[in-house]
């Protein structure tokens, strides 16, 4: 039986970083693991602008613990407003990475994000002539829609749809929760991804609302019924080039989630790898975790892989912090549930 690997040192395709005392405590959780991570937008107020990305860039590298090598690659906010010229100059300029879309109100702080996509397609159609990607939230927004059902009817309604009209545009499906996610980027080889999280490995949403409401595993977009959580966990551990991890690690303190009207979020930064290598294992699958941690994404964005590597063995149960202490309050490690065995060495 293996006990130990060694990967190219894993990067994260889907990560908040926050700003501020959450910025300052959650940062090292992820530089600790990963080479890189594109780090989403939906500050408030969002990253906008070039300009906008330029300082939460500052803010960022001012926050890195000293002597830690970590590249977070930016993204831009989509809002109606946006200058499909300054999004071409800030990529020119290799600021920015991509450029998010939230449609609006779908998730934490997503209010200035699209609603009508007539209102975006200049910008959309300066992506896909300069090769910029796209990284969408894949749900809508309808109050008549069932939420376990938003991200299929959005795939319908509004991705496939803007895809079609947007030929070229290169687009990344983020943190897919169904097995309808899985079989649209399974039927489409050029130019579509897809992030997968480490919690929708692992959840489904008895877990979240059986024997009491768990709002710690409560995120966006929410997990459904095992089926689908089956249906991702055959998609991240296949090996197929178009699936990567995005950890979709979102920190929220915990006043904010064991709240009334709780946040939308899980924080795995911490024991991420220690999850998925647990996943790949029980999936006999271990000799594909490179290419979902490490390769896959650096591949669809066009980057090099990392030249570092990373080590992992299994031994006894990991020991890691139930919580993060920040000057705001603390946070919640995501527990899978169950003991940990492999650790990053
Ligand atoms: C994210 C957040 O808290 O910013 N929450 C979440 O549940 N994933 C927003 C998002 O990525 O949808
Ligand atoms: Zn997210």
């Amino acid at each position: 039986m293996r006990d130990t690997l060694t990967l190219r040192r894993p990067d994260d395709w889907h990560l908040h970083l926050r700003d501020g005392a959450m910025l300052r405590a959650v940062l090292p959780e992820t530089t600790r693991h990963f080479a890189r991570a594109i780090v989403m937008p939906n500050l408030v107020p969002p990253v906008v602008t070039g300009a906008d990305a330029a300082a939460y860039r500052a803010r960022i590298m001012a926050a890195l613990p000293e002597g830690t090598d970590f590249t977070p690659l930016m993204t831009l906010y989509l809002t109606e407003e946006t200058d499909p010229e300054d999004v071409a100059a800030a990529h020119a300029s290799g600021l920015v990475t991509a450029v998010k879309l939230y449609p609006a109100g779908a998730t934490t702080n997503s209010a200035s994000g699209v609603r009508d996509f007539d209102r975006v397609r200049g910008v959309l159609e300066k992506m896909a002539e300069i090769g910029l990607p796209l990284c969408v939230h894949g749900e809508v927004t309808d109050p008549a829609v069932d939420i376990f059902d938003r991200e299929s009817v959005f795939i319908d309604r509004v991705l496939d749809p803007v895809r079609r009209a947007t030929p070229g545009l290169r687009v990344i499906m983020e943190h897919i929760t169904t097995a309808n996610g899985v079989e649209y980027v399974r039927a489409h080889d050029r130019d579509l991804g897809a992030t997968i999280t480490t919690h929708h490995l692992i959840i489904n949403r008895n877990h979240i609302l059986v024997g009491g409401i768990k709002p710690h595993y409560y995120c966006l977009p929410v997990a459904k019924r095992e089926e689908h959580r089956l249906a991702l966990r055959a998609a991240a551990t296949s090996g197929d080039a178009r699936f990567f991890l995005g950890t979709d690690s979102a920190p929220h303190i915990d006043p904010l989630k064991e709240s009334a009207c709780g946040c939308a979020g899980c924080f795995t930064a911490t024991n991420t790898l220690s999850i998925l290598a647990h996943v790949f294992e029980q999936e006999q699958a271990l000799d594909h975790l490179e290419a979902f941690t490490s390769l896959n994404g650096p591949a669809f964005y066009r980057l090099p892989p990392n030249e570092a590597r990373t080590t992992l063995s299994k031994g006894d149960a990991v020991s890691y912090p139930g919580k993060i202490d920040t000057d705001d309050g603390p946070v919640t490690v995501f527990d899978p549930g169950f003991a940990l065995h492999w650790r990053v060495t």
